[in-house]
């Protein structure tokens, strides 16, 4: 990173503030002085033009539609790599030789169980619960459960917290998944990829033998790897504001997973999917582009658009061809989701409308057709998207804890409410 100043008036003051570069991407303002010197804070509500951290994982370029996790594309570690391979690269920076994929391979797969406390935890929760609900509860319950990797000074702890969430995300969200259907929850198998142990501990019943379909082992991985990591989105900003103030690992996901529940974040799949079903054949496109045109209609386009993406989203297109391959394995090549997805996608992209705005399909638009034909329900979307992205939040927690220039973050405020006036006793309020 590179340093230079810029200077900047603001009425009759002059600043000089510095301009700090990356390797790539828009330089920035530091700020961080500019209270002391000017008086003034900045107003950025939505984070829209602001940097909040200095990060070496995820590199986006909103315009050109590129995707990069520690400089690789993600269009090439989607189709030659695996997502424990990308867990590794987030954490540690590097692609893992073979001795060392293989060392980490098997120590997430030796965190993969659970406390067996955890299950009577799960039964204090109602059937009917969301999974997100007992994601955010069982989660936040792992630090009540494994005190010696809530240190967070401790770099041994750190590791291991690490190792435990990637290992265990995936068998929480598939008991959480069994408890709503009122299934035995299902031990994970270790001798079996990341993946297709999910599958397992999610569709498998004690009375029957399970069989891993590959092509639905090897889509589920690629859907975790283009959800690992976004950069500074929300949920991943929660993580590293909770971890700021030196709260534990276990609480800071337990966060992240809160902050991704919401449906402008996480729950977008879930959305494409109710809207593509109910537009639900090809006949009914037009009526439905015209209502997302119209100002006077709140409809929008679900899977559509994106605050960063400003061109093709890299990962709607490895998601079309995933959503490709499900489909034809299971000879539903025709199915009538796909066909007004692909339709919708194609009058949208010669439409002025979303040309002028640069709307283009998101990582969401083909995800919900594809998890729901692989069984997943649509309550389980989010879920899986937690399980993915805990590999993202965890390395940009431990990236924020190993920065020696860390502190607690704490925004300012623009107060707009009354000013300074007299307590008034209540008999003589109006
Ligand atoms: N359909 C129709 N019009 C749209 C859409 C859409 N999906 N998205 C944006 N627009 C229009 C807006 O009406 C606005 O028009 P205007 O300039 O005439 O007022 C313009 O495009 C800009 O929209 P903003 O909401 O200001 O853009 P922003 O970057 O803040 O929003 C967002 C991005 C929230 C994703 C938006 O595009 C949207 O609501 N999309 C649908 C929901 C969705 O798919 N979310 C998933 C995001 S991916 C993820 O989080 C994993």
């Amino acid at each position: 990173m590179s340093a230079k100043t810029g200077s900047f008036t603001f009425g009759d003051k002059t600043i000089e503030l510095p301009v700090k570069t990356g390797t790539i991407g828009p330089s920035v303002v530091d700020i961080g002085k500019l209270y002391a010197q000017a008086g003034m804070f900045t107003f950025d509500p939505g984070y829209t033009s602001t940097a909040s951290c200095e990060s070496e994982i995820t590199y986006i370029d909103g315009d050109k539609g590129v995707l990069l996790y520690r400089g690789y594309p993600i269009e090439q570690i989607a189709e030659r790599g695996d997502f424990l391979e990308t867990c590794y690269l987030l954490l540690y920076g590097e692609l893992p030789s073979a001795a060392q994929k293989k060392d980490f391979d098997h120590r997430i797969t030796r965190h993969t169980m659970v406390h067996e406390q955890l299950a009577s935890f799960l039964h204090g929760l109602r059937r009917d619960s969301h999974p997100m609900a007992v994601l955010v509860a069982s989660v936040g319950a792992l630090s009540a459960f494994y005190h010696d990797s809530t240190d967070i000074s401790d770099r041994n702890q750190r590791m291991t917290a690490s190792f435990r969430l990637i290992g265990k995300m995936p068998t929480l969200a598939a008991m959480a998944y069994k408890y709503s259907i009122g299934q035995p929850f299902v031990y994970p198998k270790n001798d079996l990829d990341y993946s297709s142990n999910f599958l397992r501990m999610c569709y498998a019943v004690p009375c029957e033998e399970f069989r891993i379909n590959p092509v639905f082992a090897r889509a589920l991985d690629r859907i975790f790897i283009l959800h690992a990591d976004h950069e500074q989105n929300a949920s991943t900003s929660t993580v590293r504001l909770a971890g700021s103030s030196g709260a534990n690992p276990f609480a800071c996901i337990a966060a992240g997973v809160a902050c991704l529940w919401g449906p402008a974040h996480g729950g977008a799949n879930e959305a494409a999917l109710k809207m593509l079903m109910e537009i639900g054949t090809v006949e009914n496109i037009p009526k439905f582009i015209a209502r997302a045109k119209d100002k006077n209609d709140p409809f929008r386009l679900m899977g559509f658009g994106h605050r960063v993406y400003k061109n093709y989203d890299p990962r709607a297109k490895i998601m079309q061809r995933t959503c490709h391959e499900v489909l034809n394995e299971l000879g539903d090549k025709d199915n009538p989701l796909l066909e007004v997805a692909i339709g919708l996608e194609k009058i949208a992209l010669s439409d002025e409308y979303f040309i002028e705005k640069k709307l283009y399909p998101n990582v969401d638009f083909y995800s919900g057709i594809t998890l729901r034909a692989m069984g997943f329900p649509v309550s389980m979307f989010t879920a899986l998207f937690a399980v993915a992205r805990t590999a993202g939040w965890i390395a940009q927690w431990k990236e924020m804890i190993e920065d020696p220039g860390q502190k607690i973050g704490r925004p300012r405020q623009l107060y707009t409410g009354p000013a300074r006036r007299d307590y008034v006793p209540i008999e003589r309020r109006a």
